[in-house]
């Protein structure tokens, strides 16, 4: 009777065991491949094919393009870096069942629409976020910020537009920031004003260091439409007042043509 029950468990392990490998189909981060190349274009077919998920082997997903694993025989997704895969679309689903992956490389594609306003749900453990050189557009959602693992987040060449968000200034690992060639305006958060100028070059409004002080640019704006008014003025009225004298008192410049002479000679 034992000999049976331990018969029983002993199949039973051994179904476990199988399931593990063979049922690799219901991993989370095989789902988060299959949703991903389900949600996305794919006019290159690059992801077509090499995204085959007729392979259940532990770790076959760790083959696909762009796929970096953990460790290569465990269907655990370390990185994704897509880049110039041509791929067009919104951004990808699925991505909140790749539990464990810290760097999401887009950029060079053809996304367009939102950063969606949940991707710290999504992947928040990331330390790289690149989605640059596509036509994502919209507003930087703030609760990237909420990303604690982030250093390097790149989103130049976009359509973004609105300010850059204020809780930016939470970051405390953030080395590499680059916004440039977007649509944004506002002030720039402080915590920002040591990356370079030229990561924030590109933008119509954007203001604060390292770029001019808002303040100052608003106040030299109006300095210069004051002085292109006074002086569109001053021309308008010398032109009149000169005409008038001209028409009237033509003799007056033949007398100040023949003391031109005089005026270079004494200078
Ligand atoms: C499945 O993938 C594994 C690991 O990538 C590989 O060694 C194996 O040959 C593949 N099997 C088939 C049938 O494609
Ligand atoms: C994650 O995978 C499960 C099945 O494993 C699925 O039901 C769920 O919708 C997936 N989540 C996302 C965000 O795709
Ligand atoms: C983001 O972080 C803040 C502060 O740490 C927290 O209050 C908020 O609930 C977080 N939001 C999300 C969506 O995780
Ligand atoms: C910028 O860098 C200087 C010196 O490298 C440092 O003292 C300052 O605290 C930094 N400012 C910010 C906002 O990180």
């Amino acid at each position: 009777m034992s000999r049976m029950a331990d018969d029983t468990k002993f199949v039973l392990w051994l179904l476990l065991l199988n399931c593990s490998s063979l049922c690799m189909g219901s991993d989370p981060d095989v789902q988060c491949l299959k949703t991903l190349k389900q949600s996305v274009i794919d006019p290159n077919g690059i992801l077509k094919s090499s995204w085959i998920f007729d392979n259940n082997t532990a770790g076959f997903i760790c083959k696909f393009k762009g796929v970096e694993c953990w460790h290569p025989d465990e269907n655990r997704v370390l990185t994704l870096r897509l880049s110039c895969f041509g791929l067009q679309g919104q951004f990808p689903q699925g991505l909140q069942n790749c539990t464990s992956m810290t760097g999401l490389d887009l950029s060079c594609n053809s996304f367009s629409g939102p950063i969606p306003s949940d991707i710290s749900v999504q992947v928040p453990f990331l330390t790289f976020l690149d989605l640059s050189y596509n036509s994502f557009s919209g507003q930087i959602p703030g609760i990237i910020s909420n990303m604690t693992y982030l250093e390097a987040l790149n989103l130049q060449y976009n359509q973004l537009s609105g300010q850059i968000p204020w809780q930016f200034n939470l970051f405390t690992r953030l080395q590499t920031f680059n916004v440039a060639d977007n649509q944004l305006s506002g002030p720039i958060p402080c915590a920002l004003a040591n990356f370079s100028s030229s990561n924030f070059a590109g933008n119509q409004g954007l203001c604060g260091l390292p770029l001019d002080d808002c303040a100052g640019t608003r106040k030299q704006k109006l300095r210069l439409h004051r002085i292109n008014d006074e002086s569109s003025i001053g021309a308008a009225s010398g032109f009149v007042v000169g005409f008038v004298v001209a028409f009237y008192f033509p003799r007056l410049f033949v007398f100040a043509q023949r003391l031109h002479p005089y005026f270079f000679r004494i200078r």
